[in-house]
């Protein structure tokens, strides 16, 4: 049941199954800090009735961002102001977990022209993301360190557990990957190889954060992608997982080549008496269930409140991660706790730059691109409006959200203070 409370293996009490899934905000200001913004904009979504916030894409290194406009946590200066956020979630009756991250070749041009990643394998996304330099030994010892700072920095500002982001594409993720892990060393080849900064990095998070904290780790069940990293593979990493002492495995998938976590099924599927698998990555779920001895949350998808109790009942899943719906809807879990409400929105059909050529499916590269960004930045534009105390725009354009977002990363990537 989604009322049902869940203890986590670290004593960790969540209140009931629904997670706010991690959505960047880019709502920090010139000098990466947290803003008045972020924390009307988690006061929202605290109020909702959701067990669980994570946050958005907090980076570990200033230089390099997923985007301009995302939260850092380097050094103890951001302390007070992480401390504001966190207090803000509780006075308003929910939790809130740090996503800590690093984008790896993810990296956009205008934040760093010479992003770090494991090999010098170049993201080829409209000119967006500059050729990678390879990580030394160096770098290596200076992420994993970062990933513990960051980790101890908000565990000191009042945050209750963190995420730490090994999904999508990052870099942990391109670790993982055959095919942006060109390394012969012991950080590439093997995926004992491949797998090792990511058990690294927990293993110096726990240790930074004790045994009462919780930590989660969200991993690909796949890349979806020819050559990246597989489900066989992501069921081993499962497996060691097992013995890495982490509370909470969020399941999600696909990279920035292939967005597979953007995919809904069709609104006029949603009918309230079907579908009871609408979530995407339901069927990895069931097959690492089976080997996870942590609990799981799947995210991606769920819109239905059968949905949601049917692969709780059939064990699919432990915690149901929902992330696009709170954009449109910020206060629906209070409403589906209560058996007011059974199905969330699913506008994605509407938030594309046209059809055919131009549309979703359309077999350029670059189209799909495009229409992957007006997506993002369709939602980039309603947190925003939430942030400001205004309620969402259903109606907002793909074509207008894509120019605005575009426009906006861009100056708020000149206006950072470096
Ligand atoms: C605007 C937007 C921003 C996102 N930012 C992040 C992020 O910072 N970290 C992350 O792990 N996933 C991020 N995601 C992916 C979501 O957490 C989630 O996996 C995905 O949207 C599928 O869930 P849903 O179908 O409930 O939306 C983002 C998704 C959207 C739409």
């Amino acid at each position: 049941m989604i009322s049902e409370s869940l203890t986590l293996p670290c004593g960790h009490r969540l209140a009931n199954r629904l997670c706010k899934a991690s959505m960047t905000e880019g709502l920090a200001d010139a000098n990466d800090n947290p803003t008045a913004s972020l924390r009307r904009l988690y006061t929202t979504w605290a109020e909702s009735g959701a067990a669980l916030l994570l946050s958005g894409n907090i980076m570990i290194d200033r230089r390099y961002l997923e985007r301009a406009g995302n939260v850092v946590v380097e050094d103890e200066r951001v302390v007070p102001a992480l401390k504001q956020w966190a207090d803000a979630v509780h006075q308003a009756g929910s939790q809130l977990w740090a996503q800590i991250s690093h984008p790896g070749r993810q990296c956009p041009r205008l934040v760093n022209a010479r992003p770090l990643a494991p090999s010098e394998v170049q993201l080829q996304l409209i000119g967006n993301y500059g050729k990678p330099r390879e990580a030394t030994e160096a770098d290596i010892a200076n992420i994993i360190a970062r990933f513990a700072t960051a980790a101890g920095l908000v565990q000191a500002a009042g945050f209750d557990g963190v995420e730490i982001h090994a999904a999508h594409g990052y870099l942990l993720s391109q670790f993982l990957s055959p095919r942006t892990n060109l390394r012969h060393d012991r950080w590439g080849g093997a995926l004992e190889n491949r797998a090792r900064l990511l058990l690294e990095v927990i293993a110096a998070v726990r240790a930074k954060v004790g045994p009462r904290f919780p930590v989660a780790v969200k991993l690909n069940s796949s890349d979806f992608v020819k050559g990246g990293f597989t489900e066989e593979e992501s069921t081993q990493v499962v497996r060691w997982l097992n013995d890495a002492s982490i509370d909470l495995l969020e399941i999600s998938g696909g990279t920035y080549e292939q967005i597979e976590c953007f995919k809904t099924i069709p609104e006029n599927d949603i009918r309230a008496s079907t579908r009871a698998r609408e979530a995407i990555f339901l069927d990895y779920a069931a097959k690492i269930k089976a080997v996870a001895q942590m609990p799981v949350m799947v995210t991606g998808g769920f819109r239905t409140l059968k949905g949601m109790e049917s692969a709780l009942a059939d064990r699919q899943t432990d915690m149901i991660g929902v992330a696009r719906p709170f954009c449109l809807d910020p206060d629906w879990p209070d409403r589906m706790l209560n058996g007011d409400l059974d199905r969330l929105p699913v506008p994605e059909g509407r938030i594309k730059l046209g059809s055919g050529y131009f549309g979703p499916n359309s077999s350029s590269a670059t189209m799909r691109a495009l229409n992957n960004f007006a997506q993002a930045g369709w939602y980039y534009n309603q947190i925003e409006r939430l942030g400001a105390g205004r309620l969402p725009k259903p109606g907002l354009s793909a074509l207008g959200a894509l120019l605005a977002h575009l426009g906006k990363d861009s100056t708020r990537a000149f206006r950072r203070k470096r």
